[in-house]
């Protein structure tokens, strides 16, 4: 039978490493989840290529991002955790949503425009066409939830449009999805630390702490965080958005409430602050990092997991391909 619990699809690009924002914006979320919900995470590294990547990069980086799933909590007895370039139906229903979405509506997608900025010797027809690829990711297995940050909020919107559109024109196929952005909770929006008005991103190197950053690393980082010129821990996030997200990421490290943190540093300056911020997330890392490496050296154990998570992805995926290649009208094989 069939459960009757609600799905859910979401991914990360193995274009860089996991971040400390990566943990507490999504991946630690994405644990509570896995009783409640039938989950499918995926590796999308389909995504990935839609700017330049290193070859070889990009194949470790899918594996550890793997490895540090399951580290994380992600259990692949409970949820389908899966590469997406392993299932062949994402890249096969991406080509029909892309003749059911109007050239118009991906030019209004905030993030093509400035990835575009960004990497404006390298505009591909994939970086503009990406938000279909990531529709295909999400209707294929009649998703009912997709938590995601705000900055996808628009992607999703516009996988529900496509799949209104394509129910109107071909009768009832896709699940409308819904974005299920988290609660703006403590540590759910990490900004970096080299520049706290900007979100914590794996292309800013020095503003980011990786998952996997050994504890001096972890520790050299969180000392050079920016603050301010004043000597108080006080959450403020207009005046002092350097202390305000060290405070946040404390917090969430730590397990504390804002008041508790703010009354154990009282009195105290950032020279005691900043490494107490650095220790907590050693501690919190510590285990994440010994088990992913452990995974790490049993590469067939890996290899056994995600050819599992794609054979399980791919048996949902292909019925609703099937389905959608009927519908429009393709002669079957
Ligand atoms: N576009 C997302 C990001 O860059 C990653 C992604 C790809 C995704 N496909 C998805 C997220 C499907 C949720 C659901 O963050």
């Amino acid at each position: 039978m069939e459960s009757k619990k609600k799905r859910i699809f979401s991914g990360i690009q193995p274009s860089g490493e996991l971040t400390l924002g990566s943990y507490m914006g999504a991946i630690k979320n994405w644990v509570a989840l896995q009783d409640e919900y039938e989950c499918v995470y995926c590796i999308v590294d389909m995504h990935a290529i839609t700017v330049r990547q290193v070859p070889a990069d990009l194949r470790r980086r899918a594996l550890g991002q793997l490895a540090q799933y399951v580290a994380c909590g992600l259990d692949p007895e409970k949820s389908i955790l899966f590469i997406q370039s392993h299932v062949p139906q994402h890249a096969e229903l991406s080509w029909v949503l892309s003749c059911c979405t109007q050239f118009g509506e991906l030019s209004r997608m905030t993030q093509f425009k400035q990835k575009s900025q960004q990497h404006a010797d390298n505009i591909t027809a994939g970086l503009f066409t990406y938000p279909v690829l990531m529709a295909a990711d999400i209707l294929l297995y009649q998703t009912d939830l997709v938590p995601v940050g705000e900055d996808q909020r628009q992607h999703v919107e516009l996988c529900r449009d496509i799949a209104q559109r394509f129910n109107g024109v071909y009768s009832d196929t896709f699940t409308l999805p819904e974005p299920f952005i988290q609660r703006v909770d403590q540590g759910a929006r990490i900004m970096s630390l080299g520049n706290p008005m900007n979100k914590m991103s794996k292309s800013d190197p020095d503003g980011c702490v990786n998952l996997m950053d050994p504890p001096e690393v972890i520790q050299r980082k969180f000392k050079r965080a920016v603050t301010d010129s004043e000597t108080a821990v006080r959450y403020d996030k207009e005046s002092k958005p350097g202390v305000s997200n060290l405070l946040t990421i404390y917090c969430a490290a730590a397990g504390k409430t804002l008041e508790e943190a703010e009354a154990e540093f009282q009195g105290q300056g950032y020279g005691v602050f900043k490494p107490a911020v650095g220790d907590a997330v050693i501690e919190l890392f510590r285990p994440i990092r010994e088990e992913a490496q452990r995974l790490m050296a049993d590469k067939a154990y890996l290899e056994g997991l995600y050819r599992q998570g794609a054979e399980r992805a791919s048996r949902i995926a292909g019925r609703t391909l099937a389905k959608v290649y009927k519908k429009v009208g393709f002669l079957p094989r």
